[in-house]
C-alpha cells in the first residue's frame, strides 16, 4: 500500500491525541503518507505508535518544531499537503511551574512551523493549491464560564493559565498568517479529551492509575470544576473533516456536549473499577487538595458550527467511552509503567 495522495506532517504525533490521530488516519484512508515529527518529551511515547511503526506510509522523525533545519529538510524532501500541529506542552500544572517552556514550544514553535510552511507553499500568485496548516487548539483559550452559556467561535479569547495563554497566542499567530499572507489555515478548539494513550498526569488516567495502585486520588478544591469531555476518536474525526472540508481561515469548536464535574468523574470511575476489576477500590481514595492557582470554573463548547458546516457530531457517549478507556488501561498496565 503506497499510493499516496495526501502527505500529512503531523507534529507531536507521539503524544496522546497525535498518536490516536495517526492511527485513525491510517485506518481510514489508504491514500495518505504520514510524517510524524516529535521531540519525544516526557509526554511523547513511541509505544503509542507500535501498531503503525512498520506501516509503509508512516515515517517518524525525532526533532523539535522549533528547529528550522529539520523543518526545511522535511519540506525539501516531501511535498507536504497538510500540517496538523499537535506539538505542545499541554499540562496546565506544569505551565504554572515553568511558563517559559510553554512560550517556547507553543508560541515560538508554532510560528517556526508557520514560517516553514509559508516558505514552502507560497508562490508568486498566492499559495499552492490544496495545502493547509491546521492548529490544534483548546477551549481553554476562551477562559472560564459561569453556570450557564457556551463558548462559540466568536467568544473573545480570555486565557488564564500560562498554558492557555500560550495556546491563545499561537492561535493569534495562525490567524495573522491568514490575514497577512493569505496562508490557508484552520484552527480547531476542542474540549477535554479522554481515551487510550493519555499520559497519567491528566485527570482520567491519573484516577485509573491511582485506583490500580491504591494511591490517593487528589482532587482540586471542592471537585466541582466542570469540563466538557470528548472521546479522543471523535476529536480525531473532527480534525480529519476540518482538514478535508473546513472553510479557509475558519475556527471550528469541537466538543463532546458532555459536561461533568471532576468529582462526578472520579466517583463514576471508582464505581466501574470496583464492580468490574477490584472490589477493594472505594471512595476512601479521594483526597481533596488545595485548589490549582487560577483554576477555571467551567468550560462548555458550542460545536454547532462544525455540525452545520461539516456534518460532524460526537458519536461516542461518555458512558461508552469511559468504559472503553478504563478497560484499555487495565488491559495495558505495562504501558502505564
Ligand atoms: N488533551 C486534551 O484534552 C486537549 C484538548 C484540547 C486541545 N489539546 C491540544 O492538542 C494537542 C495535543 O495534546 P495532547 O494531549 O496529545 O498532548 P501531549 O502532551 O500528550 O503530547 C504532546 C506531544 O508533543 C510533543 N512535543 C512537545 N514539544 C515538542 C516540540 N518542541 N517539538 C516537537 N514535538 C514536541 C511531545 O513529545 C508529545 O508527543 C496540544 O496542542 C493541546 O494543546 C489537547
Amino acid at each position: 500500500m503506497v499510493i499516496c495522495v495526501k502527505t500529512y506532517l503531523i507534529t507531536g504525533g507521539a503524544g496522546f491525541i497525535g498518536s490516536n490521530f495517526i492511527q485513525y488516519i491510517l485506518n481510514q484512508h489508504y491514500s495518505v503518507k504520514i510524517i510524524n515529527l516529535d521531540l519525544l518529551t516526557y509526554a511523547g511515547n513511541l509505544e503509542n505508535l507500535r501498531s503503525v511503526k512498520n506501516h509503509p506510509n508512516y515515517k517518524f522523525i525525532h526533532g523539535d518544531i522549533g528547529d528550522k533545519k529539520i523543518l526545511s529538510d522535511i519540506f525539501n524532501q516531501h511535498d507536504v499537503d497538510y500540517i496538523i500541529n499537535f506539538a505542545a506542552e499541554s499540562h496546565v500544572d506544569r505551565s504554572i511551574l515553568e511558563p517559559e517552556i510553554f512560550a517556547r514550544t507553543n508560541i515560538l514553535g508554532s510560528v517556526n512551523l508557520l514560517n516553514a510552511a509559508k516558505n514552502s507553499w507560497e508562490t508568486k500568485n498566492g499559495f499552492k493549491n490544496s495545502k493547509k496548516y491546521i492548529q490544534i487548539s483548546t477551549d481553554e483559550v476562551y477562559g472560564s464560564l459561569g453556570e450557564t452559556g457556551y463558548f462559540t467561535e466568536a467568544t473573545p479569547l480570555n486565557p488564564h493559565s500560562p498554558y492557555s495563554a500560550s495556546k491563545a497566542s499561537a492561535d493569534m499567530l495562525v490567524k495573522a498568517y491568514f490575514d497577512t499572507f493569505g496562508m490557508p489555515i484552520n484552527i480547531t478548539r476542542c474540549s477535554n479529551n479522554y481515551g487510550p494513550f493519555q499520559f497519567p498526569e491528566k485527570l482520567i488516567p491519573l484516577i485509573i492509575l491511582n485506583c490500580i495502585t491504591h494511591k490517593p486520588i487528589p482532587i482540586y478544591g471542592d471537585g466541582m470544576n466542570i469540563r466538557d469531555w470528548i472521546y479522543v476518536e471523535d476529536h480525531c474525526r473532527g480534525i480529519d473533516m476540518v482538514a478535508a472540508n473546513g472553510s479557509n481561515g475558519e475556527v471550528y469548536n469541537i466538543g463532546g456536549n458532555n459536561e461533568k464535574a471532576n468529582i462526578e468523574i472520579v466517583k463514576l470511575i471508582i464505581e466501574y473499577i470496583r464492580n468490574n476489576y477490584d472490589s477493594s477500590v472505594g471512595e476512601n481514595l479521594i483526597t481533596y487538595v488545595s485548589d490549582r492557582k487560577g483554576h477555571d470554573k467551567r468550560y462548555a463548547i458550542d460545536a454547532s458550527k462544525i455540525n452545520e458546516e461539516l456534518g460532524w457530531r460526537p458519536e461516542t457517549s461518555f458512558e461508552q467511552g469511559i468504559k472503553k478507556t478504563i478497560d484499555w488501561y487495565f488491559e495495558n498496565k505495562e504501558w502505564m509503567q
